[in-house]
């Protein structure tokens, strides 16, 4: 959708974008975020063209922007700033219908698409339209910049800093209802910020710069959990995943090799199996690795006969979480049910992992903390 190709940016001997690539697919919202001075809003500006690069292109939808009318191009572009950028001296009203009335929408579209955009962002119309700027909250001017950058339905929104002079209890509400917008709307976002529980928060894609280059661009989870190098963990900070637990997963903190046992072993073997691994439970797979059921040295105990196989009174209904179940559904899970012990399952049930409640914190620790 949006391709930056090779792009530079000098100003005289000075060079703030250094031949830079990074693609951002439709549909995407993607974070820019780095130190001040970084790049982030030229970049944004070459989007709507507000700034040109020294070279390298930027295409859209295939097409050079160059080639096309600049006037063209931002009608296609919402674009909200910091300071919203709402003109004082006109009503939310007139702010908001500024370039659908451009487009020479009908009269009677643009004040269905007003209301529309007054019920996105939860401002009752009937008492803020008539409003100027001034008479309006922090939060609400930040709103009404929002539905103005939306009125026109554009492809593609490019949003810098919109919600930093935010309290933090506005500028999350306001991260939320971006969210959910962005749920349904499916927008093509370039969002840039300074705040990485922001940038988690929001972005499907994050792209980390310094010094007019891309560190490292991946999902949320990606730069949580594999920062590059020393200056992006630094950024992220190690202990940053702890805001969004939901992203430890629990293949990130398995123990990997669980012993196994196939079921045609008899309890007698079994019981030397778990001896020799010091164990007290086998994990009963197949030939294809898939978890078939467990058995613990109390139930070999218990049983009369040692002779039989391990199929014959393994225990088929245990509990089990997925690869990539978070680890907030472990600790529910550990802390409903009486276990130690719980198998990390595959696609089609082919045992990954196994994560105790010893190995979890150890796991936990060497992975995921700074101490
Ligand atoms: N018109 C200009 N002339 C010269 N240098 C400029 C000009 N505009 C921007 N710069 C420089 O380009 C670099 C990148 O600026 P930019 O505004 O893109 O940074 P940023 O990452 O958005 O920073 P911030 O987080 O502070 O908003 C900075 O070093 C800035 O001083
Ligand atoms: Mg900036």
């Amino acid at each position: 959708m949006i391709r930056f190709e090779k792009i530079r940016k000098e100003y005289k001997q000075h060079v703030v974008i250094r031949d830079m690539d990074l693609s951002i697919h439709k549909g995407e919202l993607v974070v820019l975020i780095g130190p001040s001075g970084c790049g982030k809003t030229t970049l944004l500006k070459m989007v709507n063209g507000l700034i040109k690069p020294t070279s390298g292109n930027v295409f859209i939808n295939g097409e050079n922007i160059e080639e096309k009318d600049v006037i063209q191009l931002r009608r296609n572009i919402g674009y909200v700033i910091q300071q919203t950028g709402l003109f004082p001296h006109m009503t939310v009203e007139e702010n908001i219908q500024i370039v659908p009335k451009l487009q020479k929408m009908s009269a009677e579209e643009i004040k269905q698409r007003t209301l529309e955009m007054m019920e996105m962002i939860g401002l009752d119309a009937e008492n803020y339209l008539y409003r100027y700027p001034a008479q309006l909250s922090g939060g609400q001017q930040q709103r009404i910049g929002v539905a103005r950058a939306f009125a026109t339905d554009p492809d593609i929104i490019l949003m810098d800093e919109p919600f930093s002079a935010l309290d933090p209890i506005t500028r999350s509400q306001l991260q939320e209802e971006l969210a959910e917008l962005q749920g349904h709307l499916h927008k093509t976002i370039l969002f840039v910020t300074h705040d990485m529980d922001e940038a988690v928060k929001i972005a499907d894609r994050i792209c980390i710069m310094n010094d007019g280059q891309v560190l490292q661009y991946g999902t949320p989870e990606e730069v949580l959990k594999n920062p590059v190098d020393g200056f992006v963990s630094d950024f992220v900070g190690r202990n940053r995943i702890w805001n969004n637990p939901e992203l430890i997963k629990a293949q990130d903190i398995m123990l990997f090799d669980p012993i196994t046992t196939s079921g045609e072993r008899t309890l007698l073997q079994a019981i030397e199996v778990m001896r020799q691994s010091r164990v007290d439970s086998l994990f009963v797979v197949n030939a294809k690795h898939q978890l078939k059921g467990i058995i613990t040295a109390r139930m070999i105990q218990q049983a009369e006969d040692r002779s039989v196989t391990v199929k014959e009174i393994m225990k088929t209904n245990y509990l089990s979480v997925a690869q990539t179940d978070s680890i907030v559904d472990l600790l529910k899970l550990l802390k409903e049910n009486d276990v130690s012990a719980i198998p990390v399952l595959g696609p089609e049930n082919v045992l990954a992992g196994i994560i105790t409640t010893s190995s979890l914190v150890t796991t936990l620790g060497a992975r995921f903390i700074d101490i």
